[in-house]
């Protein structure tokens, strides 16, 4: 018979062509440079992903920090709980020069920072990493959220995210605008009960995608939620993730993820 694509403009043709999930740099394009850092978000933008993912944590003195693991060790060239360091102490570190030496010098980056230099130019998940670690801090990331008006319904691609849901519970009751999501790998989350309790107070349901089926996709999105997966580290992860019908792909390779 006759293929649907003939009945189609060919402007009309591109865009069915063309998939719509959105491609999400995992802390920046970080297969490229440095995770959670200006050079890894600069790389995102180049590569035109739709979001950077960033891991936010806070500092001895209260700041607001950009950074996966509790510890420095990993990622810089200090050592020691991100919360018993200042933010002076953790910004004179180099979290760049174990990626590559022409990352020397790249320092942890402020939240307010990346909100100002990101905001309107490209969509931010932002993760709580371990909120259980900074009491007040759902407070301190709605308040920064709030004071430049991003808060607001459908105003900037912001979402929220993080594996702690009473974490979640409470951004959503500070931020009622914003999209909130749930991140888990474990199984026993997928379930029908767990997606309606999630769906409560969630707009996404972001899962490992060792846990990903159509019948999850489905069961996602008859919640009501939306689906995000992470983490695409080689072509045949995001190829995988491509051929099912969810909303956006983490990875660490934006270009794996084409549009
Ligand atoms: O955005 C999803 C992903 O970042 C969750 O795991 O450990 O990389 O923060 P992790
Ligand atoms: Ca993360």
């Amino acid at each position: 018979g006759i293929s649907f694509a003939l009945l189609l403009s060919p402007l009309q043709q591109a865009s069915a062509a063309k998939n719509d999930v959105d491609n999400v740099a995992h802390r920046g394009a970080s297969g490229y440079a440095p995770e959670n850092t200006v050079a890894a978000f600069e790389k995102a933008f180049e590569m035109k992903s739709d979001y950077i993912e960033i891991d936010v944590q806070q500092s001895k003195d209260g700041e607001l920090v950009v950074i996966h693991d509790v510890t420095v060790d990993r990622t810089t060239n200090g050592t020691g709980a991100v919360k018993d360091l200042t933010l002076e102490e953790l910004q004179s570190l180099d979290a760049g020069s174990w990626k590559g030496t022409e990352f020397a010098g790249e320092p942890i980056p402020t939240f307010e920072e990346i909100l100002d230099r990101y905001r309107g130019k490209i969509g931010i998940l932002i993760e709580l990493k371990s909120p259980e670690l900074y009491p007040g801090i759902e407070a301190k990331i709605a308040g920064e959220l709030k004071e430049r008006n991003m808060d607001k319904p459908n105003n900037e691609k912001i979402i929220v995210q993080s594996f702690n849901f009473d974490s979640m519970k409470k951004m959503d009751e500070l931020l009622p605008n914003v999209p909130i999501g749930v991140l888990t790998g474990s199984k026993a989350d997928t379930t029908e009960e767990k997606l309606q309790q999630f769906a409560t107070y969630a707009d996404y349901f972001n899962p490992h995608y060792g846990l990903v089926t159509n019948e999850l996709v489905t069961n996602v999105h008859n919640n009501g939620m939306k689906i995000s997966s992470w983490t695409v580290r080689n072509q045949q992860t995001a190829d995988f993730l491509l051929s099912m019908n969810i909303d956006a792909i983490i990875t660490d390779y934006p270009d794996f993820v084409q549009k």
